[in-house]
């Protein structure tokens, strides 16, 4: 149906995807609803659109070839004298004050390397991502031999961890960067940066999923649009 989360999800990726201009470099989220922005790009570039893009995952890389996406890897348009990043588009697991909760894919670490190089980071998503205060576990991406140490950091932090296990094979879930994910459990985040400074200060923490005052723009698609606010 048009009320549908998925057509909600749709919709915010093709206004998001509306946004992006001729020439522009444009880093490519992952999740269900940035998948929608993509292909929504990618009907564009099918129309004479000119831009090249940086997959977030394997997933993102995947799709975006699918849809005819020129990629081009971050190293290439980073650093100095490089043409950057002019806007990502990705998907989120919860909004509350323009402050996300990302990893539920477990891509927050090349997410993060992208969509805070990015000019401009547009967050698309549906009405239920968005709650007054940050309150679920938060996706962290760990060094496989870290893992306790960092269980104990988050423990000492208020947070209970839990190793994100995979469904269709014993054991793990290993990140497309070798690494493992704890997801951990904090409750209501009252002050998400304190938390964000503190796990990115534990040893053996590869990337948390907190992105505090990271997004520009958040696209929620809803049963009758699109609503569009700046932070
Ligand atoms: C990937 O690790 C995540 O950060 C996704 O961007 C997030 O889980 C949103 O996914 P959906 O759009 O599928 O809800």
């Amino acid at each position: 149906t048009s009320g549908g989360t998925d057509a909600m999800k749709r919709r915010a990726g093709e206004s998001a995807a509306s946004t992006v201009d001729d020439g522009d470099v444009v880093g490519l989220g992952t999740g269900s609803t940035a998948a929608h922005a993509i292909r929504a790009i990618g009907e564009r570039v099918d129309g004479g659109l000119d831009v090249r893009g940086v997959a977030t995952s394997f997933a993102s890389r995947e799709l975006a070839i699918e849809c005819g996406i020129h990629l081009v890897d971050l190293d290439e348009v980073t650093g100095p004298d490089s043409a950057g990043i002019d806007v990502a588009v990705d998907g989120a697991d919860r909004v509350a004050d323009g402050d996300l909760i990302k990893g539920g894919g477990g891509a927050h670490a090349r997410e993060k390397l992208v969509d805070a190089a990015a000019d401009r980071f547009l967050v698309v998503a549906d009405p239920s991502k968005e709650t007054a205060a940050l309150d679920r576990p938060v996706p962290v991406e760990v060094l496989p031999s870290g893992r306790g140490v960092v269980a104990d950091a988050v423990r000492e932090a208020g947070g209970e961890a839990s190793l994100r296990r995979a469904e269709r094979k014993d054991g793990p879930v290993v990140t497309d960067n070798g690494n493992l994910l704890l997801d951990c459990a904090f409750g209501e985040i009252p002050d998400p940066g304190t938390l964000a400074a503190e796990l990115a200060d534990t040893p053996g923490v590869v990337e948390h999923g907190l992105f505090v005052g990271l997004a520009d723009e958040i696209h929620v698609g809803t049963a009758e649009g699109v609503r569009v606010r700046e932070v």
